[in-house]
C-alpha cells in the first residue's frame, strides 16, 4: 500500500489549525495525532486517579493501564522486561538518573567518561557534571567533515579508564545514523557499559534495546508524537537494581522508619511521586499509533523527502549543507553565505515555514564547523514534497534578496 502522509496528516488536528504552516521543525517537537490527544482528555474525563494507591474505580483500572503502556513500550523497544522501563519526565530526565545514580557512585579520579562529538547538550552536561565531580575525564569520539563518527578513534578511546559510552543513536542537528548495535559490540569487548540517546530516532527507526544489546536507552514522548514531560529510560535489570533513587518520596518505598526506610524495586524505585500520569496515558497512544505504521512506509516516505530536499536545495548558490553522512535521516542543516541562520528562520516564518535556527542545543558541533548555528528543517511523516518545494522557493527569494 502507498504511504498516504495526506491522509495521515488529517489525524493531526493541529493542521487543520494551522492548514498553511510548512510545519518542517519536527527535530524540536512533533505534532499529535488526534488519538494522542483523546487518550489524555479520556484520561481526565474518565480514568483520573492516582495510580498504585486507590482500590476503587477508576484507580485500579488506570493503574493497569499505566502498567499496560510500560509493557507495551518494553515490546516497542526490543525489550523483554516492562520492568526495565522507567517513565522518567523525557530523554535528560533519564540521562541525568543514569549519570547520577548509576555511574557517580562507579566513577574515580583519573577514570574516562566517553561521549561523541556530535551530542545534544542533554547527553554532555550530566557526564560532563559527574566528571567534574569526581576528577575523571570527558573524552570525546571525534568525527569527519561529513558528520560521521571516526569509529578508528572511537576504538582506540577505548581504554581501562573508561566506565561508560552514550551517544546518540542519530544526531538532531546533523541527521547522522550511528551504527549503536557495533559500537555498543565494541564498548562492551572492554567491559564498558552503554547509554544511547534515541530521542531523535524513535519515530522513525526500529529499536531494538535487546539486539543491540545496549545497557541503557532514554527518549521522550514529545518526539514521537506524544506529550511533553514524559520519557522513558530503559535500562537492564541487573544495573537498575543496583542503582539509588534520584528523587525521593511516595510510591517509591517498602518501608519506611525514623531511622532506616527500605526502596521498591525497580521501576517503581525511580519514579517518586505522583508521576506524569496523562503523559503516559498520551505515551502509549502514540505508541500504539506508531505500532499501527508500516514501519519500513515511514521510513521510505522520510527517504524520500531528505533526497529531493538536499538534492533541491543544493542548486541554491552557496548554500551549504551541514552534516552530510552516507546514513542520514531527514534532517537539513544548512547555512547561507553572510546570512544569519536567524535571518533566514525569520523570513521563513513570514512565508508561513516553521524551522529552527541557532546551534540546536549543540554548541560544540557549531564550534567544529566554525560558524554560530545553522537553519534546520526536520522532517516527519506527515510532511510532503510540496512543502519542500516551498521551503526551496523561499530560500530562493532570501539569497536574491540578501545579494
Ligand atoms: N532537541 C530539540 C531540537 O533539536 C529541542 O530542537
Amino acid at each position: 500500500m502507498m504511504f498516504d502522509a495526506a491522509q495521515i496528516r488529517k489525524q493531526f488536528p493541529f493542521f487543520k489549525e494551522h492548514s498553511s504552516l510548512a510545519y518542517l521543525d519536527n527535530a524540536a517537537t512533533t505534532q499529535k495525532p488526534r488519538v494522542v490527544i483523546d487518550a489524555i482528555t479520556s484520561f481526565y474525563t474518565r480514568g483520573n486517579a492516582n495510580i498504585h494507591r486507590g482500590l476503587y474505580e477508576p484507580a485500579t483500572s488506570t493503574s493497569k493501564a499505566y502498567e499496560q503502556v510500560r509493557a507495551s513500550v518494553a515490546q516497542f523497544i526490543g525489550g523483554q522486561n516492562p520492568k526495565e522501563i522507567v517513565f522518567t519526565t523525557g530523554s535528560t530526565g533519564g540521562i541525568n538518573l543514569v549519570a547520577h545514580s548509576f555511574l557517580r557512585p562507579r566513577l574515580e579520579k583519573g577514570d574516562e567518561v566517553l561521549i561523541s562529538a556530535m551530542e545534544h547538550h542533554s547527553n554532555l552536561l550530566p557526564w560532563q557534571e559527574a566528571c567534574h565531580a569526581a576528577g575523571a575525564h570527558l573524552r570525546v569520539i571525534p568525527m569527519n567533515e561529513k558528520g560521521e563518527l571516526d569509529l578508528k578513534a572511537f576504538r582506540q578511546l577505548l581504554g581501562k579508564r573508561t566506565k561508560m559510552l552514550a551517544l546518540v543513536h542519530v544526531s538532531n542537528t546533523l541527521g547522522t545514523i550511528n551504527p549503536v548495535g557495533e559500537i555498543v559490540e565494541q564498548a562492551h569487548k572492554h567491559g564498558i557499559p552503554v547509554l544511547v540517546d534515541a530521542a531523535q530516532s524513535i519515530a522513525t527507526y526500529p529499536i531494538d534495546v535487546s539486539g543491540w544489546g545496549v545497557d541503557f536507552l532514554t527518549f521522550s514522548g514529545h518526539k514521537i508524537f506524544g506529550p511533553t514531560g514524559v520519557g522513558v529510560l530503559y535500562g537492564k535489570s541487573s544495573f537498575l537494581a543496583d542503582m539509588q533513587a534520584l528523587h525521593f518520596g511516595g510510591d517509591m518505598v517498602r518501608d519506611v522508619r525514623w531511622e532506616q526506610t527500605t526502596y521498591a524495586d525497580p521501576p517503581q524505585r525511580f519514579e517518586a511521586g505522583t508521576t506524569n500520569i496523562a503523559g503516559v496515558m498520551g505515551l502509549g497512544a502514540a505508541i500504539d499509533f506508531m505500532k499501527g505504521m508500516d514501519r519500513q512506509s515511514v521510513i521510505s516516505h522520510l527517504e524520500e523527502l531528505r533526497d529531493y530536499a538536499t538534492a533541491s536545495i543544493s542548486v541554491i548558490d552557496g548554500l551549504k549543507i551541514i552534516g552530510q553522512a552516507s546514513s542520514k535521516t531527514a534532517i537539513l542543516s544548512f547555512i547561507l553565505p553572510d546570512i544569519h541562520p536567524h535571518d533566514v528562520a525569520t523570513f521563513l516564518a513570514a512565508e508561513n515555514i516553521a524551522v529552527r535556527a541557532g546551534h540546536h542545543c549543540t554548541q560544540p558541533i557549531m564550534d567544529s564547523w566554525g560558524i554560530p548555528g545553522t537553519t534546520r528543517a526536520s522532517f516527519g511523516l506527515y510532511n510532503t514534497l510540496e512543502e519542500v518545494d516551498r521551503l526551496v522557493s523561499c530560500l530562493t527569494e532570501i539569497q536574491r534578496f540578501f545579494s
